[in-house]
This record gives structure tokens, C-alpha cells and sequence, in this order.
């Protein structure tokens, strides 16, 4: 089923080359939502965009423009306003239509893309032996979004999590757990180390004390990249503890990735260089080989080199980059690649794909973005650490939501007089708890920092997850309570539209579609917050104003209907944000 904009949008272009011929090329946009309800539902500037071009006036062009609009199967009568803007409005029987249409049906009429692609989304990306941080909990909640998204619409989403799992200090941390702790590789076990962020610690210092294990260190280092067995057991046996905290985090937030950690692309990283050098985009600087870039300037105005390969042979995090990009191409087909950092990492990906396409590895047809995010602030406008001045543990900070959400619901129960049960009270406090975090950070608009604030993310007002959560536990007590039969509702009967509350909520209603393909344009998920924020805003006028379950018929059933539409909206969109809902909290 197409949108009210969609239609309108073809409707206007048949209209347009009626009226122009070939005279001039169409933009792409003909129509767009009025931006204020006196110009109506969907305004038109086209006219004013192309008169100069077709050497006409705009408010002639919009008469001849309109006379040749057939609209009126879902428009009242076109308005032309002002130099020859045309306003529009959408007529209650092309409302109910459209809606009854959408009813019992789980996609809500929303049909997937007619041209799927192959995306990778490569999120959330941690490190191995260094804390999981906030910067990686919020690719985390911004990447899955933007896969469920994707997945919805039809595209083949490959969630690749580029784990931090190679680099020199495997050195140092091997032989830590060779010498501290002996048994570790004949009864592994036996061991835990936690998240290894301690045992890094102390490995490190060590390294920088002791000069025997610092000799150690690097041997072990060559040992771990020669390949020896013992040692990449030991290596082996350091990130399968990192994983297993990892994997902690990812249940809590029901989060799927597949794991292709950097130590994957290590036997294609030669490959790049001695590539790069054929092709002749490979210098060498100071012993360094690079790729000197366009448009990257260093402060005396110099092209600025990425380096491929370090002076001592060891390669970094652009070389392999540029191998999973190779491989991403190649091997998993990929057509458009994602990419979700905090906005520290702009410029990196950005030297990394120019050198790609200049290589060929990244052909022209291949999409290719960075989606950067801010940082995550504490109350004070720093970055959020916890009290005593140490990085805040992710575990503990959605442990702490969850408690927080249960107290909250347990002061509610009490307020109320209402007994739950403990596994009633578990599954609020664990729905809220970790929605609020993941809807706080998603309801941003991601360029910009944001402020980590456990009471305004818990609160039962404003754009946060308890207010849209809630907004649905209220709709399933009327619609359990009107015992609604929504497959016999679609075929049975239709929509009356009368109270401008309903006529809002109905438009509303209709646009969830063109808010996810704007979405899927932008890549922001703040976008669908907002209109699942203003969802349930109009809902909450329409039932403050129109009684449901007290009206008459045919009023009741239709109203019914419009609950029920509008929860499975909330249902559908909250669940493309990666949140769970509840029938009850
Ligand atoms: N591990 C990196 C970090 O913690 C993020 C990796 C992002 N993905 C990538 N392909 N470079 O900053």
C-alpha cells in the first residue's frame, strides 16, 4: 500500500508532464507535509521551483497545474495560495479507506522495498582487554536500530561486530597470563578474568616496570603474529573471556551480531599493501609506505599521507579497514556499507574510503557511510564518569536503570494498592529499565552529544520510553476491554471520522511509512522517536476528547479501530527502535 504522499506525489508528476511535456527534468520531490496545519496536510512549491524555467508565472503554472491534477479520490478541492504554493487536503473517506486498509495486518500496509540490497552494518566494535564503554553502548543501541530498520524493509542486513581483537599489546597480556596465572592453558575453565579490564591494568604495569617482561612481551608478540600454537591459544583463550562479558551486554539488550573481529583480515592485510604499491598509489615516507590524500591537508598545507604499513612492518587500523572493505565487497556482496562510531572517527573513515575508491575496491555503485554520534555526557556537561572519577561500567549502568525502574514501579504498586508478582515486577522493571536507555540515546538527534540522565529517561512524561510504552498499556486496557475483532473490523466495516482529533491521529496514522523512509535516508532513528513521541501525543488528545467505549455505534467500533491501529503502530515502531512493549506495567 503507497502513502497519501507517495500517491499525491505520483498523481503531481503525471500532472506535470501533462502539462510541461519534456520541457524540463522533474525534481524529486513534488510534494511534501504542509509545514503548518492552515496550509492543510500536504503542500506543493513545485510551481514556484519551476517557473523560471519554463518561463511561466508560478500562480498560472499552478491553475494549469491543477486543472490537470486527478486527485479528487483523495483530495478536497486543491487550494493555490500565496505566488502559487497549492495546498491540500486530504478527504475523511480517503482517511478511512487507508486506514481500514492497514487494519490486522502486521506490516501495516507497508510493503518491503521493491529493490533490496545487501547492507553491512558494522556496530557496536569493541576492543578486547579494554572496557566496553559508553561510546560502544551507544553504536550498539544506533546500530541495531538502524539494522531493524533495514531488516524491515526488506534489505539483507550483516551485523558484523569489527571487534579491537589484535594489536601489540596482545604482547603484554599473554605473557601476564603466563606468568601469573600457570594454569590458565591446561585448565581454562578454571579461569576468569572478568572483563579484563583489571588484568590489562596490571599487565601494563609490568610492562612499564619490569624489564624482563617487557623482553617477554615483544617476543611474544612475534611468536602470537608468527603464528605459533601455544601462543594464539593463549590469545585465544584472552578474547574468549572478553567475549563472554561481552556477551552479558548483548543479551541484556537483545542485540544479534555476528563477530569478524580485526585478527580476521590479518592474511589479507599484505595483499593491500603490495596492491596499493602495483597500482601506484603507495609512497614511501620516512620508511612508512602511504597513500597521500586528496583534499587532507596537514597545517603547512602538505597533502596529508595514511599510513599502510609502519616503519617496523606492523600495520594499523586503516590497513585493516581497507581489507574489510575489499572483503565486504567481494566476499559478502556487500552494496552499501555502514558504519556506526562515535564522530571522533570522521576523519578516519573518511581518508579509509577515499583511498578504496581510488583503488577500485569501493566501486562507484557501492554506497558507503559513516554515521557518526556524539558523546555521552554526565550531569556536570563532562564526559559520564562515575563518582569517584573512573570510566561507568555498562553492566552496573543498566543494572542501575533496572533498579531504578523497579523502584519507580514498586512506589506506583504501592500508591495504587496493587499486588503484582515478583515475575510481573521483573519483567516492567527490565522492559523499562533498558528501553529507557536505549529510547534516551535514540531520541537524540545523533550529531550532538547528549546528556546520560536517569530521571529524565524514567520519567512518565515527555519524549521518553515509559510515556510510549505507557501510551500503549493504556490503549491495550480499552481495546481489551472492547473486546475488538479486528479481521472482522477490516472486511465488516469503515472508519467515521468526524472529531478533529480523530482526523489528526488518522493522518498521523498514515505517515508512519514516509517517516521510515526517511529514516532509512538519513540514518537517524530520532526521526521515528519524534513521530512515535507525537503518535501518542495525539492519541492522548483524541481519547482525552472522544469517549470510546461509551459511544455509540458506529462511532465505537471505529474508534476501537483507531486504538488499535495506533497501538500496533507504536508496537511496530518501538519495536524497530529495539524496544519491547507491555500489556500491563
Ligand atoms: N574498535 C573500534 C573502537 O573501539 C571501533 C571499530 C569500528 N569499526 C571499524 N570497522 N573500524 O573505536
Amino acid at each position: 500500500m503507497t502513502t497519501p504522499l507517495q500517491q499525491l506525489q505520483s498523481r503531481f508528476h503525471l500532472a506535470l508532464e501533462n502539462v510541461l511535456g519534456d520541457q524540463v527534468e522533474l525534481p524529486e520531490i513534488l510534494v511534501a507535509p504542509a509545514s503548518q496545519p492552515q496550509f492543510g496536510d500536504y503542500q506543493s512549491n513545485i510551481c514556484l521551483v519551476l517557473a523560471k524555467a519554463v518561463k511561466q508565472n508560478p500562480r498560472q503554472l499552478a491553475q494549469a497545474l491543477v486543472s490537470k491534477l486527478e486527485i479528487q479520490d483523495i483530495c478536497q478541492e486543491p487550494e493555490i495560495a500565496g505566488p502559487g504554493f497549492i495546498n491540500l487536503r486530504l478527504l475523511p473517506s480517503y482517511l478511512a479507506a487507508a486506514l481500514t486498509a492497514k487494519l490486522g495486518d502486521q506490516r501495516l500496509g507497508i510493503a518491503p522495498t521493491p529493490a533490496p540490497l545487501r547492507v553491512v552494518v558494522d556496530f557496536s566494535s569493541p576492543n578486547i582487554a579494554k572496557e566496553m564503554h559508553v561510546g560502544h553502548l551507544r553504536s550498539t543501541i544506533i546500530g541495531d536500530a538502524i539494522a531493524r530498520i533495514l531488516e524491515f524493509q526488506g534489505h539483507d542486513v550483516l551485523r558484523l561486530n569489527h571487534v579491537g581483537d589484535w594489536g601489540t599489546q596482545f604482547g603484554m597480556l599473554i605473557t601476564h597470563l603466563r606468568t601469573a596465572y600457570p594454569y590458565a592453558l591446561t585448565t581454562p575453565d578454571a579461569l576468569d578474568l572478568g572483563d579484563l579490564v583489571s588484568f590489562y591494568k596490571q599487565a601494563k604495569q609490568r610492562f612499564d616496570l619490569e624489564p624482563d617482561f617487557q623482553t617477554a612481551s615483544r617476543a611474544e608478540v612475534v611468536k602470537l603474529q608468527q603464528g605459533d600454537p601455544e601462543s594464539r591459544q593463549a590469545w585465544e583463550l584472552l578474547c574468549q573471556q572478553s567475549r563472554r562479558e561481552f556477551q552479558k551486554i548483548y543479551d541484556l539488550l537483545d542485540i544479534h551480531l555476528t563477530e569478524r573481529g580485526e585478527s580476521f583480515y590479518n592474511p589479507m592485510l599484505s595483499a593491500v599493501v603490495s596492491d596499493l604499491l602495483t597500482m601506484g598509489l603507495l609512497v614511501e615516507d620516512q620508511g612508512a609506505k602511504c597513500v597521500f590524500l586528496e583534499g587532507f591537508t596537514n597545517k603547512d598545507g602538505d597533502p596529508q599521507p595514511l599510513i599502510i604499513q609502519k616503519s617496523d612492518g606492523g600495520f594499523n587500523y586503516a590497513t585493516t579497514d581497507l581489507a574489510a572493505i575489499r572483503y565486504r565487497v567481494t566476499q559478502d556482496q556487500a552494496q552499501w556499507l555502514i558504519y556506526v562510531t562515535d564522530a571522533g572517527q570522521s576523519s578516519h573513515f573518511a581518508q579509509v574510503f577515499q583511498v578504496a575508491r581510488r583503488a577500485g575496491w569501493l566501486p562507484e555503485h557501492i554506497k558507503v557511510e559513516h554515521v557518526p554520534f556524539g558523546l555521552v555526557l554526565g550531569a556536570e556537561g563532562k564526559r559520564l564518569k562515575t563518582r569517584s572519577g573512573d570510566t561507568i561500567r555498562l553492566q552496573e549502568l543498566l543494572d542501575e536503570a533496572i533498579d531504578r525502574a523497579r523502584a519507580d514501579l514498586q512506589t506506583r504498586l504501592e500508591q495504587e494498592g496493587r499486588h503484582e508478582s515478583p515475575d510481573f515486577i521483573e519483567t516492567v522493571a527490565k522492559t523499562i529499565g533498558i528501553g529507557a536507555v536505549k529510547y534516551a540515546d535514540l531520541s537524540q538527534n545523533r550529531h550532538s552529544n547528549y546528556v546520560f540522565s536517569f530521571d529524565k529517561m524514567l520519567s512518565l512524561q515527555g519524549n521518553t520510553a515509559p510515556y510510549l510504552i505507557y501510551a500503549y498499556v493504556r490503549i491495550q486496557g480499552i481495546t481489551r476491554k472492547g473486546e475488538i475483532d479486528v479481521t472482522g473490523l477490516a472486511t465488516a466495516s469503515h472508519l467515521c471520522l468526524g472529531d478533529e482529533t480523530e482526523l489528526a491521529l488518522a493522518k498521523h496514522l498514515l505517515q508512519f511509512a514516509d517517516f521510515l523512509a526517511l529514516v532509512t535516508q538519513e540514518l537517524l532513528p530520532s526521526r521515528l522517536c519524534q513521530y512515535l513521541f507525537e503518535l501518542s501525543q495525539k492519541f492522548n488528545q483524541f481519547y482525552d476528547r472522544c469517549p470510546v467505549l461509551n459511544s455509540p455505534e458506529p462511532e465505537r467500533t471505529s474508534r476501537l479501530a483507531l486504538c488499535q491501529l495506533t497501538a500496533q503502530t507504536l508496537e511496530l515502531g518501538l519495536g524497530l527502535l529495539g524496544l519491547k512493549i507491555l500489556d500491563r506495567m
